[in-house]
C-alpha cells in the first residue's frame, strides 16, 4: 500500500490548514476505510496540542462517568476497532523544526507503507527554504481559498510558486484548490472572475467546500463519529481528495 503525503498549504496565516486538515483526516478516519495519520510539523503545535487537549477531556469524562460528545464519540470508534488517529508531533521542544529529521521521518513512512494517507501540517509560507523542501516531498497540495482580494492576492502567488515547481518536475503530483469559509450569502461576482482565471491557468477547483461557520469550534475534532453541518459538501471534499490520492497511486 503506497502511503499518499498529502498538506493543505497556503502561505497565508488562517487559512484555513489546520482546521480543513483537522477535517478532512477525522472524516476520512471514521467514515472511510483508510489508515489516516497527521504529521503536526508547526511550531504552534496547534494539530497536537489539540488532540492532546482531546484526550485530556476524553479521560476525564471516562473517569467522571459524564459523557460529552467528545468521549461518546471515542467509545464508539473504539468500539468499532478503529480507535483514534494517529497524530505525530515533529517539534522539537525549542520549537524550532528539524528539516533532517523530519525527512529522514517522511522516508521511513514512505518505507513502512502503514498508512494510507498521512496530512502534514506545516506553516505555508515559502520565504524558509525548509518548508519549500517538505512542501515538494508532498504528493498532493490543497489550496483553502477565501474569497477576498487579499487573500486572492497572496493564494494565486502562492498557486503559482507551487505550478512552477510542478512543471520543473520539482515533487507534488497533484495541486487542487477548495473554497474555505464558503458562504452563498457572500458569493460576489469577484468569486466567478477568480474561479474563471483558475481554469485558464489548468488549476483544479474542486467543487466540496468548507462553509462559514460560526459553530466552527463545535464540530472541529480530532475525534468525530457524527453527522457533521454542512456535511454533504465536506464529505464531497473527502471524495474528492480519495479521488486524488487514488490517481497519484495509480
Ligand atoms: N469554517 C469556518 N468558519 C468560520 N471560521 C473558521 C472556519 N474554519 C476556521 N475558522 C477560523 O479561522 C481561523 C484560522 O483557521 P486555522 O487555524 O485552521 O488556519 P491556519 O491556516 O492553520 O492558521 P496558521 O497559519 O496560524 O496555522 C481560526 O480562527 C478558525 O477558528
Ligand atoms: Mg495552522
Amino acid at each position: 500500500m503506497k502511503t499518499v503525503f498529502v498538506t493543505i498549504g497556503n502561505q497565508k496565516g488562517g487559512a484555513g490548514k489546520t482546521t480543513t486538515t483537522m477535517l478532512l483526516a477525522s472524516l476520512l478516519h471514521a467514515r472511510c476505510n483508510l489508515k489516516i495519520a497527521v504529521m503536526d510539523i508547526d511550531p504552534q503545535k496547534t494539530f497536537s496540542e489539540f488532540r492532546d487537549r482531546e484526550m485530556v477531556l476524553i479521560n476525564k469524562s471516562i473517569e467522571e462517568k459524564k459523557w460529552s460528545d467528545l468521549s461518546r464519540a471515542y467509545a464508539n470508534l473504539t468500539k468499532d476497532g478503529k480507535g483514534v488517529f494517529d497524530v505525530f508531533a515533529k517539534v522539537l521542544p525549542n520549537e524550532e523544526v528539524d528539516l533532517m529529521l523530519v525527512l529522514s521521518e517522511i522516508a521511513n513512512l514512505k518505507k513502512l507503507e502503514k498508512y494510507d494517507i498521512i496530512f502534514f501540517d506545516f506553516p505555508g509560507y515559502l520565504a524558509e527554504s525548509k518548508f519549500i523542501r517538505l512542501l515538494v516531498t508532498m504528493d498532493v497540495v490543497l489550496v483553502p481559498f477565501y474569497p477576498d482580494s487579499f487573500s486572492w492576492q497572496s493564494t494565486y502567488m502562492y498557486l503559482r510558486t507551487l505550478k512552477k515547481f510542478i512543471d520543473k518536475g520539482l515533487g507534488i503530483k497533484k495541486l487542487a484548490i477548495f473554497g474555505f469559509r464558503y458562504s452563498k450569502a457572500r458569493r460576489t461576482r469577484e468569486f466567478d472572475v477568480y474561479m474563471d482565471d483558475l481554469k485558464k491557468a489548468n488549476i483544479n477547483v474542486l467543487q466540496g467546500k468548507v462553509y462559514d461557520s460560526t459553530g466552527i469550534e463545535d464540530f472541529r475534532s480530532t475525534i468525530i463519529d457524527y453527522d457533521l453541518q454542512e456535511e454533504k459538501s465536506l464529505m464531497g471534499l473527502c471524495d474528492e481528495l480519495v479521488e486524488l490520492v487514488n490517481e497519484v497511486r495509480n
